[in-house]
């Protein structure tokens, strides 16, 4: 199994590469960024773990170098968010990056799960998914937006109404997007069933929808959340890689083009988005099913879903006109 980080220099990324550096599933981490990628994989290597380690910079066809034998590549590559910015703010650095990245991926390793990170996501993996297809290799199935930061918000946020000693242990599907109202927790579909006080609901679904604001304003222009999305991060690849080596019954929220998955169609249909978040079942060949838990929600879930569906549909359409009609 070999793992690029595409942007492991960053404050994502040098947890992120340390985590997957000490993952015995790893055998080859391959580390790409512009900058510092020499000192961050100087320091990993000498973690005595199995896998084996390399860090490149753009020079000398780093790109090819990273890249070439992938079979999964994540990236947190991109500037983050200062108090005051959207994550659509940072669009118009991020879209680029994303993009060429992605042609990389192309070139050199069009088989790799892809695993997009780089915000604004809702636009970001529709970008990827273009640069892919224009490029004759795109595989839904293996391309995938990494949703599970607003996972881990919500099963800790719950806790405190659950009396759950591992706040892990409790499983909350977040569904649609990754901003703000597109972030829809479907409390009533907790496992094991939650009861949150019905004058708490509006506070705790608020705080995990604009949970990343939480951190920005706490970091004061030092960027956002990093260590928390390393661990996101990790353990969503972590959960791919485990599928992909055999292990069965593994399912976690994804954002992923609907129409390319088992029971994606008929999400599309009834979300009017092409790209959704919801539970995919992960299998050695990537997204295995998507389970329909849109038409599961109860009447509170429905309103916040429609305000999902609102912000989410210009998301994807920006960043599929942006490689369709580059500005
Ligand atoms: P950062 O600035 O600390 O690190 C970004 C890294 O990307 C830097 O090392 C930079 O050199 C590198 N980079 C820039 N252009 C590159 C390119 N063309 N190729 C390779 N590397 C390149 O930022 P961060 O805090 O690590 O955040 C990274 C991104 O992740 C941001 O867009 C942020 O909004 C996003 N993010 C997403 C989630 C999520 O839940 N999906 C959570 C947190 C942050
Ligand atoms: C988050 O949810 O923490 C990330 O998307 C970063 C951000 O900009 O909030």
């Amino acid at each position: 199994m070999k793992v690029v980080v595409a942007g492991a220099s960053g404050g994502i990324g040098q947890p992120l590469s340390l985590l997957m550096k000490a993952c015995p599933l790893v055998d080859h981490l391959s580390l790409y960024d512009v900058v510092n990628t020499p000192g961050v994989t100087a320091d990993l290597s000498h973690i005595s773990s199995v896998a084996k380690i390399e860090g490149f910079l753009p020079k000398d066809d780093g790109m090819k170098k990273a890249f070439t034998g992938a079979d999964m590549v994540v990236i947190p590559a991109g500037i983050p968010r200062k108090p005051g910015m959207t994550r659509d703010d940072l669009f118009k650095i991020n879209a680029g990056i994303v993009r060429d990245l992605i042609k990389g991926v192309a070139e050199f390793c069009p088989e790799a799960y892809v695993l997009v990170i780089s915000n604004p996501v809702n636009s970001t993996v529709p970008i990827a998914a273009e640069v892919l297809k224009g490029a004759g290799v795109f595989n839904p199935k293996k391309l995938f937006g990494v949703t599970t930061l607003d996972v881990v918000r919500a099963e800790t946020f719950v806790q405190e109404y659950t009396g759950e000693k591992d706040p892990s242990k409790t499983v909350i599907p977040v569904i649609g997007g990754h901003s703000g109202e597109t972030i829809v927790p479907l409390w009533s579909q907790a496992k094991p069933a939650v009861k949150i006080p019905e004058d708490k609901l509006d506070a705790l679904t608020h705080r995990v929808q604009f949970g990343g604001d939480e951190v920005v304003k706490a970091k004061d222009g030092a960027g956002s959340a990093t260590l928390s999305m390393a661990y996101a991060g990790f353990r969503f690849a972590e959960k791919v890689i485990k599928a992909v080596k055999g292990e069965s019954g593994i399912v976690e929220p994804t954002f992923v083009y609907l129409p390319g998955v088992e029971g994606g169609d008929e999400i599309a249909k009834e979300t009017g988005c092409e790209f959704f978040s919801v539970p995919v079942e992960l299998g050695p060949e990537g997204a295995k099913k998507a389970h329909n838990i849109v038409s599961s929600a109860n009447d509170y879930e429905k309103k916040l879903l429609k305000a999902c569906y609102d912000g989410l549909g210009g998301n994807i359409s920006k960043g599929i006109e942006f490689v369709k009609n580059p500005p």
